[in-house]
């Protein structure tokens, strides 16, 4: 991993040595990359501190980032996933901004077609997430109106912390105390079966969930988006082209005028870009 933007010492200034090049241990290049850090496997708690939440956030507020993964041609996800387009990289920064969360916002078909887990409590990130007051793991808040969700899988009965389900107040009651039955705490952010994006944020906030992220997908993230709700976007760009129809990161209704980001960060690993942006 390296630094491209902003230009810090953890930036190389020179390329990787050529395959084959053994003799040159002390070449400038190794010599560089040894120096400056660039080139080689960030540890965890490096990563951490590169995606840190702003610290302190203001009195009350939350913060909402989203985490996502496209094609070089946009795609957002090939044969109904996202892991084609990942990398061993690319699953460290997914980890590591899970384990800064306080919450992990996703839509219902994600959880549905990833087959989503209860996120882990990482011994790599203990005593970050004690120090800021934080249990071991994130709470995983799944947004859905149909609520047709199989509350008899792990993410659901199995949660180091109990899982949440963000719905609309005219969602199914039956549904709705099924899920209560299996542990799940149903939180309604919304009067019709929709969940409204500014009272999901709202809602989490209450709860002290203010460290937020989501990871989709497009459906999700584009009512995000067009709600202005949306803080920064982490996107990780895959060396990779998939050609076809595949969603982009973002779907839904299209918005008036585009919203501006801000580049906060780029880092590089493997061909892989990992950016951070910031809204405007
Ligand atoms: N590239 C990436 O980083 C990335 C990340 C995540 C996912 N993905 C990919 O994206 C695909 C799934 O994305 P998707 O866009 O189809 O689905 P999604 O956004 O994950 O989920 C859509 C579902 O979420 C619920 N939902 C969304 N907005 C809602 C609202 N305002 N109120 C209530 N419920 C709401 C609905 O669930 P109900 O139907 O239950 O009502 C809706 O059908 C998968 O192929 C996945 O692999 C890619």
């Amino acid at each position: 991993m390296r630094r491209l933007f902003p230009v810090t010492d953890m930036t190389s200034t020179t390329p990787p040595r050529a395959a084959g090049d053994t003799a040159g241990t002390t070449s400038s290049a190794s010599a560089d990359a040894a120096v400056t850090g660039a080139d080689r496997e960030w540890t965890l708690d490096e990563l951490a501190d590169a995606y840190a939440y702003p610290d302190p956030l203001p009195e009350g507020a939350s913060w909402l980032r989203a985490n996502m993964v496209s094609s070089l041609d946009g795609a957002g996800q090939h044969d109904g996933r996202s892991q084609p387009l990942s990398s061993d990289a690319d699953m460290r920064v997914f980890g590591t901004l899970r384990a800064l969360a306080d919450v992990v916002i996703v839509g219902a078909e994600t959880v549905r077609q990833e087959g989503y887990r209860p996120a882990r409590a990482r011994e790599a990130f203990a005593e970050r997430r004690a120090a800021a007051g934080q249990g071991p793991a994130p709470v995983i808040a799944v947004v859905t109106a149909s609520m047709e969700l199989d509350f008899s899988l792990p993410l659901f009965t199995e949660p180091l912390v109990p899982t949440l389900v963000l719905t609309g107040a005219a969602s199914s009651p039956e549904r709705r105390a099924e899920a209560e039955r299996a542990g799940v705490e149903v939180v309604i952010a919304g009067d019709g079966r929709d969940v409204q994006p500014l009272e999901a944020v709202a809602a989490l906030a209450e709860r002290g969930l203010r460290r937020q992220l989501t990871e989709g997908g497009p459906t999700l993230l584009g009512q995000f988006v067009a709600a202005g709700v949306l803080d920064e976007l982490c996107l990780s760009l895959s060396p990779t082209m998939t050609a076809g129809g595949a969603q982009r990161i973002a779907g839904g209704p299209v918005i008036a005028v585009p919203q501006r980001f801000a580049v906060a960060s780029v880092l590089e690993q493997d061909g892989f870009l990992f950016t951070r942006y910031r809204r405007i």
